[in-house]
């Protein structure tokens, strides 16, 4: 370890370094502001909007309420590391087809929320769509075509098989 290196998160598959950092700093700081991956977005920084959310050792949290330093033992997925291809995911086709990426800003943690629903569960009930959004707020229009795209991509998943 270099001196100036506190301490490495794995993130997408990747060991990363985080070096010149005050351990107090949150996961969603460090990902944006010393890994380079500003994908995962920060809004209210309390843990309300999801804007933040990541994959946490499989589990969706928000990384602006983890401190950094805590998560050296985790795997880290955030919305860069959904898919290792260079290609769109079908979550992320589908939000572009139905119109559901309005602001943009609240995109990522909502595809990172779809596709760790989706793993879990590839037949959720409509219930269970809305339940697992529910932390991911839409300031602007609402979620009509958020959920028309999760259909969306579970009704191409079903005729894939
Ligand atoms: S920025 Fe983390 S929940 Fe809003
Ligand atoms: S789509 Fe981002 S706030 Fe509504």
């Amino acid at each position: 370890m270099s001196a100036n290196e506190f301490y490495s998160l794995q993130v997408n598959g990747k060991n990363m370094p985080v070096q010149d950092s005050w351990i107090g700093e949150s996961l969603l700081y460090v990902l944006r502001e010393r890994l380079g991956l500003p994908g995962t977005k920060g809004a209210c920084e309390q843990g309300e909007c999801g804007s933040c959310t990541v994959l946490m050792d499989g589990d969706a949290v928000c990384a602006c309420l983890v401190m950094a330093a805590t998560a050296v033992n985790s795997e880290i997925t955030t919305v860069e590391g959904i898919t290792s291809e260079s290609a769109l995911t079908d979550v992320q086709q589908s939000f572009v087809e139905e119109g559901a990426v309005q602001c943009g800003f609240c995109t990522p943690g909502l595809i990172v929320a779809v596709h760790h629903l989706l793993e879990k569960n590839p037949s959720p009930s409509e219930l269970e769509v809305k339940e697992a959004i529910s932390g991911n707020i839409c300031r602007c229009t609402g979620y009509g075509r958020v959920f028309a795209a999760v259909e969306a991509t579970i009704r191409s998943r079903n005729e894939v098989k």
